[in-house]
């Protein structure tokens, strides 16, 4: 990583979700080693202006120009850029003096971002695996040219990260990433069709952003990790798994080829990857006490039932397929899920339609990010017009 001085210098993309508010903390707790240069929020206004004030960013940017321009008008006690909208989020991740940029805009708009951050050859931590999903091949090309390093955020792909670090990838057999199965993993399939948004809300492990917690609710959360694995290690579909694995302590296994599995383990906390994206190749103390395994007790791990989590088989296929069809699922079921928490579908609709939409797409190799869009688009659309059609 290169480094402008002593102080590592960070970007936020999204630095008022839950990812975004867990790497400030730990900024805060090592003042002496990072130091933040930019901000990237949605609608956030009140909790931006927070962060504005503690930590003195150069420069922040905004959905919305309303906002950005409200912000203007509120008095700074020191000198900032204030941008919106897709352009300024793409402008705080490119900003020069970033070191890192932790890439945690939920969904689809956190691609252009992304796709700026590595375009740098600065270090990304990305959380937005959506991007990866959706442009995976892309996002390769460009950090290859630019010598970005990508290290990821996401606890699975952090523990893979660190299991990898000394293997060669033909001596490993499998890469297993486990699941906690999320608040259905136990009901008969019967039950799932009209699970409430407050159910599907209701996480036992992991608190996070509203859509990754529906997303962990159908299992397409892990879906979309097996897909962002791929591109991020260079594993062909055969090599991936997945393991139900209530407790979250396993955050994921490397069988190699002589029989050793491997497994990284720690506290169910997000700001473990994101320390280590942060201080990588080094270690610092962590904010957190110990994982004491003696008060864990049992470690469970179990197969994925997927005729009742569909949308964990799309994304098996999608492995194996052309690129229009992770873009297409990834696309379908951001509609569906925010469809869902909006009330306007039952729990069961999103995979029904998702899977609807995907299948009725015509399949072809994308790498470009006018494509990539343009197929994200068009599908949303279809997928509305399927939710339409169904109320
Ligand atoms: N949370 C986790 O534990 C976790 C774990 C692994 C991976 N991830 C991944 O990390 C990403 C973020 O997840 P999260 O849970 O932190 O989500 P979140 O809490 O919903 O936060 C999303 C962030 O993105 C911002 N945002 C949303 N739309 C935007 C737009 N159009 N332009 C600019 N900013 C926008 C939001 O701003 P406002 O709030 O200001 O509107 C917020 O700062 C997702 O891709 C998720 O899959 C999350």
């Amino acid at each position: 990583m290169r480094k402008t001085d002593d102080i590592t210098h960070v970007a936020v993309l999204g630095s008022t979700g839950s990812i975004g508010q867990n790497t400030l903390e730990i900024i805060s707790h090592f003042k002496d080693r990072f130091k933040v240069v930019g901000l990237s929020a949605g609608k956030n206004t009140k909790r931006l202006s927070h962060q504005i004030k503690t930590y003195k960013p150069d420069i922040v940017s905004l959905r919305e120009k309303k906002d950005a321009d409200e912000l203007k008008d509120m008095k700074w006690d020191h000198p900032m850029e204030i941008t919106w909208g897709p352009e300024g989020a793409e402008k705080v991740a490119g900003f020069d003096k970033n070191d890192v940029i932790i890439s945690a805009i939920t969904g689809i708009n956190g691609l252009r971002p992304t796709l700026a951050a590595v375009k740098t050859g600065k270090r990304l931590g990305l959380a937005n695996k959506e991007s990866m999903v959706a442009a995976g091949a892309l996002i390769n090309q460009e950090s290859s040219r630019s010598g970005a390093e990508v290290i990821p955020v996401d606890s699975e792909h952090s523990g893979v990260f660190q299991l990898l670090h000394k293997e060669n990838l033909r001596e490993v057999n499998k890469v297993i990433l486990t699941a906690s199965g999320g608040p259905f993993f136990q009901l008969d399939p019967k039950e799932l069709e009209n699970q409430s948004v407050e159910s599907a809300l209701n996480h036992p492990r992991w608190s996070m952003g509203k859509k990754i917690t529906i997303d962990s609710a159908t299992l397409m959360n892990k879906g979309l990790e097996l897909i962002e694995a791929k591109w991020l290690f260079h594993l062909p579909p055969e090599k991936l798994g997945v393991l139900i694995h209530p407790q979250s302590i396993v955050h994921s296994l490397v069988e190699m080829r002589d029989g050793s599995v491997l497994a990284q383990l720690s506290r169910t906390d997000m700001k473990i990857p994101i320390q280590l994206a942060l201080t990588y190749p080094h270690r610092r103390e962590s904010l957190l006490p110990s994982l004491d395994l003696s008060k864990v007790k049992a470690l469970d791990f179990f197969e994925v039932d997927f005729k009742k989590f569909p949308l964990l088989e799309m994304a098996l296929k999608a492995l194996s397929r052309e690129q229009s069809f992770s873009i297409a699922l990834n696309a379908s079921n951001e509609a569906a899920v925010h469809s869902f928490l909006k009330k306007d579908i039952r729990f069961s609709d999103i995979w029904e339609v998702v899977i609807e939409v995907v299948e009725e797409t015509e399949e072809r190799s994308v790498n470009n990010i006018e494509d990539i869009l343009k197929i994200d688009q068009e599908t949303r659309k279809r997928t509305w017009e399927k939710i339409r059609k169904r109320n």
